[in-house]
């Protein structure tokens, strides 16, 4: 699949993540084969206001390319000028944000409240699509009811402003993640539009991925909460549309992203503010070991890379004195 001129090596995605698609996390996406990483969501406000916290969300490296830069914000002006600087700070891919329903971003007027008004969705759409050069996407949901009415006529707008490919969550507004996503409506979408259309909501196993694909016809999966600390979803769901078959994730294969990870913090965030994150984060690795809770527990007082590691050793050695390697555990466990 193609997003404008750039070619995707395979058709997953890693799903922006608020607090969570961090630059450590998203290469660890990327090297278990992700073809296609977001940012977390950026406002557009923070960047062309300067705040230095904001700014930081847009570091990357080469081995995560392509990038995609998620930007939010209800303002025309604000929006065309936040792409405008992310796309000369190097995002491969600009994608706009109108599915976030969080209250703080509703009110701003951005988000999932640009799809109760399709008039400025239209407007905001062909003024950034002006000023940017690189590809431009959106993520959306259903809409504010459950015909997905809202979702498709934004769908069409933004396919006749130059959109280049659009993500689908299909739940309302109202749902936040309650419930199920209405893959129906990812068809419905799919087969109206001749852009790619990229299906989102739901996808926790690799036999998921492929039966999204199957069902909607849909270009590629994008894969979210099943992603956190279990980025091997995304070689599964390569190898399985391949044809070949879902392999037992290894304890040390997943030691080994865990320490990765850890490294990976400490050079990009440094170590003060590593630790700090890596007290909840590592965490979401474990789910499933036995003894994690103790783990967790143990990994909220550190202070140091040094420590991080020495921990994460610990935890391996004695699960795989245990456990001898895999087999007892099987399968993914997350
Ligand atoms: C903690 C969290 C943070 C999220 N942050 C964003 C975000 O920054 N931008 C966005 O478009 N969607 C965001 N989402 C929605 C996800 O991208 C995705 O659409 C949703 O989780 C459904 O996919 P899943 O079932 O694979 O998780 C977030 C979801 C969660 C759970």
């Amino acid at each position: 699949m193609n997003i404008g001129p750039i070619l995707l090596q395979n058709p997953t995605v890693f799903a922006p993540l608020a607090g969570i698609t961090n630059l450590p996390m998203r290469l660890l996406a990327k090297s278990a084969g992700c073809a296609l990483v977001y940012s977390e969501m950026i406002s557009a406000n923070g960047l062309i206001h300067g705040a230095d916290k904001t700014w930081q969300l847009l570091r990357s490296t080469a081995d995560e390319k392509p990038l995609s830069v998620q930007l939010f914000g209800g303002e025309t002006d604000l929006l065309c000028e936040a792409a405008r600087q992310v796309e000369s700070a190097g995002a491969d891919i600009i994608d706009i944000n109108f599915g976030c329903a969080v209250k703080k971003i509703l009110k701003s007027g951005s988000g999932v409240a640009l799809m109760r008004d399709l008039v400025k969705a239209e407007a905001l759409l062909k003024a950034v699509r002006k000023v940017v050069n690189v590809p431009l996407t959106i993520k959306i949901r259903s809409g504010w009811d459950a015909s997905g009415s809202d979702g498709i006529a934004l769908a069409r707008i933004a396919q006749d402003c130059g959109v280049d490919a659009i993500a689908v969550h299909p739940r309302t507004a109202r749902q936040a993640f309650g419930g199920r996503a209405d893959w129906s409506l990812i068809a419905r979408i799919k087969a109206m539009l001749s852009i790619p259309v990229i299906g989102n909501g739901d996808v926790v196993t690799a036999q998921d991925a492929a039966r999204m694909m199957a069902e909607t016809g849909c270009d590629a999966v994008m894969v979210g909460r099943a992603a956190i600390g279990n980025p091997f979803i995304f070689r599964d769901i390569v190898s399985l549309l391949d044809g070949g078959s879902v392999q037992t994730v290894t304890l040390q294969e997943r030691f080994d992203a865990m320490a990765g990870y850890v490294d990976a913090s400490v050079a990009y965030l440094g170590e003060t503010t590593a630790c700090f994150t890596l007290r909840s984060r590592l965490g979401w690795f474990t789910k499933g070991l036995p003894q994690a809770a103790q783990f967790r527990n143990a990994i909220r007082q550190i202070t140091s890379e040094t420590e991080a590691h020495a921990l994460v050793e610990d935890y391996r050695a004695t699960l795989l004195q245990k456990y001898d390697g895999v087999s007892a555990l099987g399968g993914s466990a997350f």
